[in-house]
């Protein structure tokens, strides 16, 4: 290798603030069947930087956050926070699940003090910073209201300062606006590109929508059909500061255009899949 490749090596190396390297998860399901869902995956999410996981349904996206999160360990590979090799440990990045439901007899501040009543923290500081979080966010006025008289994104943004809460550098956000209305989505996209730009996390991103990745992320990861590879890596050719407009833009379009019809061929390879095809 020449001198100047190693040096570029290193200084990738140090801005990684998330690093996969070869990851591999298969399932096994009995003696004689094994589910191989993620095959040599590897990529690199700096320090600050905001990267979206676009793949088809099913494909191990929730998988690959679940092994980032130290839930599952890997069969193959390793995966580092800055330099720590952090296979199987849990607690050191921010989780927010695909299926991140407020608990509904708790108050909408309460929620956000969950993780850090469970983890024991003192409670007076972290009340002061949880009504901090909600004036910043846009969620000041409904401390003691109940989930259920707040709308979808409200909700989801106390989901997310929930997860903010637990002061971790690195937020994984499983399909957080999924649910949402085409309206509501839009705005919420907006609210979370300027919490990001505001708090300088590392965010890592799943979504099945194309628009959503390229509104959102510098960098968009394509993955496969199951067994899942990544078969595209995008640079978004936007500005950190965005706008809708902005998607307008020529290069935009042709992103669009290309991801859709990766998406769609992935997808349509998955549903000619015969149940029984899965395992080895
Ligand atoms: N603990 C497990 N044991 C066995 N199989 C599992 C396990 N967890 C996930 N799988 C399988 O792995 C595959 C990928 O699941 P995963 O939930 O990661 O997909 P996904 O891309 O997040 O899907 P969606 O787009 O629907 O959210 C599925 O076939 C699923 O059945
Ligand atoms: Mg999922």
């Amino acid at each position: 290798m020449s001198v100047l490749n190693s040096d570029f090596s290193l200084a990738a190396r140090r801005n990684a603030k998330i690093r996969l390297e070869n990851l591999s998860i298969s399932f096994k399901m009995d003696e004689n069947k094994r589910v191989d869902v993620l095959e040599d995956i590897s990529f690199d999410a700096d320090e600050g930087s905001f990267t979206c996981i676009l793949g088809p349904s099913g494909c191990g996206k929730s998988t690959l956050f679940n092994a980032i999160a130290g839930l599952l360990p890997p069969t193959a590979g390793n995966i580092y926070l800055g330099d720590r090799l952090i296979n199987g440990k849990t607690g050191l990045v921010g989780y927010m699940f695909q299926k991140d439901l407020l608990l509904p007899w708790r108050s909408v501040l309460e929620n956000i003090l969950l993780g850090t009543e469970i983890q024991g923290r003192d409670r007076a500081k972290s009340e002061a910073r949880a009504r901090e979080l909600m004036r910043r966010y846009g969620l000041e006025g409904f401390e003691a209201y109940y989930p259920k008289y707040l709308s979808g994104g409200m909700r989801q943004r106390a989901a997310f300062l929930r997860t903010m809460m637990l002061d971790n550098e690195v937020m994984l956000l499983d399909e957080p606006f999924g649910a949402l209305d085409a309206q509501t989505r839009l705005s919420m996209q907006e609210w979370l590109h300027e919490v990001w730009r505001d708090s300088k996390k590392t965010i890592i991103f799943i979504t099945h929508d194309v628009d959503e990745s390229l509104f959102l992320a510098e960098k968009v990861l394509v993955l496969s059909h199951r067994p899942s590879r990544i078969i595209q890596t995008i640079q978004v050719p936007l500005p950190e500061k965005r706008s809708y407009e902005m998607m307008g833009n020529v290069e935009i379009i042709k992103l669009r255009t290309e991801l859709f019809a990766l998406l769609r061929r992935e997808s349509d390879s998955g549903q000619t899949e015969s149940p029984n095809g899965m395992g080895k």
